[in-house]
C-alpha cells in the first residue's frame, strides 16, 4: 500500500497517459512511460487486496470508497473520458498488465461510445481481463424500445421454439416487468404504440399489443402488481403454439379446410405444453394460454367443462380487439369505436360482462388510436383518455378544416378547450395518416 501519497500518484499518472493520448500516437513514450508508472504503483497498492476501484459519481472522482480532493481540476482528463464514455468504475484486479491498461486506456480516449455490454465485449475481444469498466447503468427505457424489445423477444422465443429448443424464462419476465411498471406509471402513455400493426410480423406485434392491453385492463380492473405481471406472461406468449402450426395455413388467405382448422385449433394445448417445460414459468400461465380461444359461453376451443381461471378472459377480450383492428389477410381493420361496438353484441356469450365492462370503461367512447372528426371540420386522433371525461379525450389534430394536412400538428385537450368537441369517428382508412407510424413518432418524441 502506498498511502495517500501512492493514490495522487496513481490518478497522476493514469491522467498523464490520457493526456498524451490526445496529443501522440498509441506506443509513444510520452503514453508509455506513464502507463508503466501507473501499472507498477497500482500493482503495489494491490499487494493484500484483490480489486481496487477508481470511480467517478455525478462527476467526483472517487478511489476505493475516498472521494478524491479537487478531482476535476488535478484529474480532469481522466474524469471527462469516463464520463463520456459512460463508465462509473474502473476496477483493477491483481495480475494486470501494461498491455491490458494501455487497451483501457485507448477506450477511454478513442471516440467509441460502448453501450451495455458491448463495453465489455470491446475489452475481452482485446484481451483485457482483469481491467474492468463499469457502465453507468443506462436510464429507464422510453416506451418505444420497451416496445421494440419486446417484439424482439417475443421473435427470439419463438424462433428458438421453431428450433427445438426451450427458451429461457428471464428475458420474456424481465420485459414483461419493464412494460408493467410503464402501465402503472402512465396507463394512457404506451395503449398508443398497440396501434402499430405490422402485417408481415403479424405474431409478434400482436403478441405485444395484446400484452400492452391485458396489463391495462389488470390494471384498471384493480389487480395487484404480481397478478398482472403474470397476466402480461401470459398474453405476450398467448400465441407461443403457432410455433407448431404451418407458416402456411397461418398465413392463409380465405377459409381453412376442416383438416387446416383442427391444426390451429391446437395452439393453446401446443402453447401451454411448451410453457411448461420453461423453468420459473407459473403454472397459472400456462393456464390462461390454455384457456385463450374458449369463450365465456365455453363455445370456442379446446373444449372444456371447467370454470375458467378468472384472468383469462382479459386475454380473450384483449386477443379480440387487436383482431378487429388489425388488417388481415381476410378482413379490413376495423377502427377503435366499430371494434368496441362488434364486441359488445358479444357480452354474456363470448366476453364476460363485467371483464367486458371494465375494458370498455379503459378504452372510453373514443379509445387512444381513434381518428375523430371535431365540431370545427377539423380531424384528430386521440391520443389518450381524459379518466372522468370519456367523451374529452386528449387528441392531435391532424387535418385543418379544409381537410389539408397541417404541417405542425397540435394537441388539444377536449376537456378544457371549451371550443372543440367530437362529432364522429371516422375511417382511418379515408385518410393518408399511417396511426402505427403516427404514435411510433409520438412516442418517440
Ligand atoms: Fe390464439
Amino acid at each position: 500500500m502506498n498511502g495517500p501519497d501512492g493514490r495522487e500518484a496513481i490518478l497522476k499518472n493514469i491522467n498523464a497517459a490520457l493526456k498524451s493520448r490526445k496529443l501522440y500516437p498509441p506506443g509513444h513514450p510520452a503514453i508509455a512511460a506513464p502507463v508503466n508508472k501507473a501499472c507498477a504503483l497500482l500493482t503495489d497498492e494491490l499487494k493484500g487486496m484483490n480489486n481496487l476501484a477508481v470511480g467517478l459519481v455525478n462527476d467526483t472522482l472517487i478511489f476505493e470508497d475516498d472521494m478524491v480532493e479537487d478531482g476535476e481540476k488535478l484529474y480532469s482528463d481522466l474524469i471527462q473520458n469516463m464520463a463520456e464514455k459512460n463508465v462509473e468504475a474502473m476496477i483493477f484486479e491483481k495480475g494486470f498488465t501494461s498491455r491490458e491498461l494501455t487497451d483501457v486506456f485507448e477506450i477511454l480516449s478513442g471516440s467509441q461510445v460502448y453501450n451495455g455490454h458491448e463495453l465489455q465485449k470491446e475489452l475481452h475481444s482485446r484481451g483485457v481481463m482483469r481491467i474492468t469498466l463499469k457502465n453507468a447503468p443506462a436510464g429507464k427505457r422510453n416506451i418505444l424500445e420497451i416496445y421494440n424489445g419486446a417484439v424482439e423477444i417475443v421473435e427470439n422465443v419463438m424462433g428458438e421454439v421453431r428450433m427445438g429448443k426451450i427458451p429461457k424464462s428471464g428475458p420474456v419476465k424481465e420485459i414483461v416487468a419493464e412494460m408493467t411498471e410503464s402501465v402503472f406509471s402512465d396507463p394512457h402513455a404506451i395503449i398508443g404504440l398497440t396501434m402499430i400493426k405490422n402485417y408481415d410480423n403479424y405474431l409478434y406485434n400482436h403478441s405485444v399489443n395484446v400484452s400492452i392491453m391485458s396489463l391495462s385492463l389488470g390494471r384498471a380492473m384493480g389487480l395487484s402488481v404480481e397478478e398482472v405481471h403474470a397476466i402480461g406472461v401470459a398474453s405476450l406468449l398467448h400465441d407461443i403454439g403457432k410455433t407448431g402450426v404451418s407458416e402456411q395455413i397461418i398465413r392463409k388467405p380465405g377459409g381453412l379446410s376442416s383438416e387446416e382448422w383442427e391444426k390451429v385449433k391446437q395452439h393453446p394445448q401446443l402453447g401451454s405444453n411448451i410453457i411448461k417445460r420453461m423453468e420459473g414459468i407459473d403454472a397459472t400461465i400456462g393456464r390462461l394460454i390454455y384457456e385463450h380461444h374458449i369463450k365465456y359461453d365455453h363455445s370456442g376451443y379446446p373444449e372444456t367443462v371447467e370454470n375458467l381461471h378468472p384472468h383469462s378472459q382479459i386475454i380473450t377480450i384483449c386477443d379480440a380487439y387487436d383482431a378487429l383492428t388489425t388488417l388481415r389477410v381476410y378482413q379490413k381493420p376495423h377502427d377503435p369505436v366499430e371494434a368496441i361496438k362488434i364486441m359488445s353484441n358479444f357480452s354474456g356469450r363470448h366476453f364476460n360482462p363485467d371483464i367486458l365492462k371494465s375494458f370498455m370503461d379503459m378504452m372510453g367512447l373514443y379509445p387512444t388510436g381513434t381518428m375523430v372528426r371535431l365540431a370545427t371540420g377539423e380531424l384528430g386522433v386521440v391520443l389518450r383518455l381524459n379518466e372522468g371525461a370519456p367523451e374529452k379525450p386528449v387528441i392531435k389534430i391532424l387535418y385543418n378544416e379544409d381537410g389539408v394536412e397541417l404541417e405542425k400538428p397540435f394537441e388539444v385537450d377536449l376537456s378544457t378547450d371549451s371550443g372543440r368537441e367530437i362529432v364522429t369517428n371516422v375511417n382511418p382508412a379515408t385518410t393518408a395518416t399511417d396511426l402505427g407510424a403516427f404514435f411510433e413518432k409520438e412516442a418517440a418524441g
